[in-house]
C-alpha cells in the first residue's frame, strides 16, 4: 500500500503518524472515537507499547501475550488476530523507522494501534519518591487507568526531578510510572518482585534473562545502600538514575552500562532474527 499523504507537523518524516482504527487505516489526528465509550468515560480498556526498530517491533509477541492476560483479567473480549492485521497494514502502509506502536482496545470494543513518535530520552535522570498504592484488584492488568501513574511523574516533575520512583504507603520501592527499577547493592543487581504489584515488564523479563539480576523486595531507606541505579522499558530500555531523591549515583555505573549494552545486543539479535 502507498505511504499516507504528507498530513503532519513532524520534521523528520513528513508524514502524518498513521492510527489503525478497527482496521481502516487514517492519519492519527483523524481517528475518533465515541465519547460515550467506557475507554474514555472510566479508562476500562487495555494498552500496549512496543518500540520499532527501524521499522520492525521488538517483542511485539510478548506484548500481544501480555495485552490478552491484560484484557482477560478486565473480563475485556479482545481479538488478537486483527490486532496482528492491524500492526502488519500499518508498517506496510508508511516507513515507521524507529517509533512507538501503542495498542489499544476500549470497553466499547474499538481497536486501536497507533504510530508514535519516540520521546526524547534523556542519557541518565533523577528520581523522587512518589507514594503510590497498587490497585490490587488490577494486578497482571495493563489497563488504560493510568491517571495515577501520569500524576505521579508529573509530581516529580513539579520538584524538579525527572521520574517518579514509586513507593508503597509502606514504605517499599515500587517502580517508576511506565518503566521497571533495577538496583545494585554490594554489586548485586536487584529489582523489586512481582508480588510487590509491579508491571511483569517484558523489558525486566529481558534484563533477569540476561543478568544476575534477582528479586528482591526493598525498602526506601535500604536504597541509601545502593552503587548504581536505573530504570528499564520497552520505550526507554535502560536508562541511569544519577540521583534518587539526596542519592547522588554515577552518570551510568559499570553495571549499568554493561546490562544495557547486553539488553541492546538481546535486542539486535532478535531483530536480526526476525528478518530472517
Ligand atoms: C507500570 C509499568 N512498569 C513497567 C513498564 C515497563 O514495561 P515493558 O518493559 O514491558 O515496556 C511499564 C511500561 O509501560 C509500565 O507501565
Amino acid at each position: 500500500m502507498a505511504a499516507m499523504a504528507a498530513d503532519s507537523e513532524d520534521p523528520q518524516l513528513g508524514e502524518a503518524l498513521l492510527a489503525c482504527l478497527d482496521g481502516e487505516l487514517m492519519p492519527s489526528d483523524r481517528a475518533q472515537i465515541s465519547v460515550t465509550d467506557e475507554g474514555l468515560l472510566r479508562g476500562d480498556g487495555v494498552f500496549e507499547v512496543a518500540r520499532l526498530y527501524a521499522g520492525v517491533p521488538f517483542a511485539l509477541q510478548e506484548h500481544l501475550d501480555r495485552m490478552e492476560r491484560s484484557a482477560r483479567n478486565l473480563l475485556l473480549p479482545i481479538d488478537r488476530a486483527s490486532l496482528e492485521r492491524d500492526v502488519r497494514s500499518l508498517l506496510a502502509a508508511q516507513d515507521a523507522g524507529d517509533r512507538l506502536l501503542r495498542l489499544l482496545v476500549t470497553r466499547g470494543g474499538r481497536r486501536i494501534v497507533l504510530l508514535e513518535r519516540l520521546p526524547e530520552i534523556a542519557s541518565s535522570i533523577a528520581l523522587a519518591y512518589v507514594v503510590y498504592s497498587p490497585t490490587v484488584v488490577l494486578d497482571g492488568a495493563k489497563s488504560l487507568s493510568y491517571a495515577a501513574n501520569m500524576l505521579a511523574g508529573r509530581l516529580a516533575r513539579q520538584r524538579g526531578f525527572d521520574e517518579a520512583l514509586l513507593v508503597s504507603p509502606e514504605g517499599r520501592v515500587l517502580e517508576a510510572p511506565t518503566a521497571s527499577f533495577f538496583w545494585v547493592r554490594d554489586g548485586q543487581l536487584l529489582t523489586p518482585p512481582l508480588d510487590d504489584h509491579v508491571l511483569d515488564s517484558i523489558t525486566r523479563r529481558l534484563i533477569i534473562s540476561c543478568s544476575q539480576a534477582r528479586e528482591a523486595p526493598v525498602q526506601v531507606d535500604e536504597l541509601a545502600g545502593a552503587q548504581e541505579a536505573f530504570i528499564a522499558s520497552s520505550v526507554r530500555e535502560v536508562l541511569p538514575a544519577h540521583r534518587i531523591e539526596d542519592l547522588r549515583l554515577p552518570e551510568c555505573g559499570p553495571l549499568t552500562a554493561e546490562v544495557a549494552a547486553k539488553v541492546r545486543g538481546e535486542i539486535a539479535q532478535r531483530l536480526a532474527q526476525e528478518r530472517l
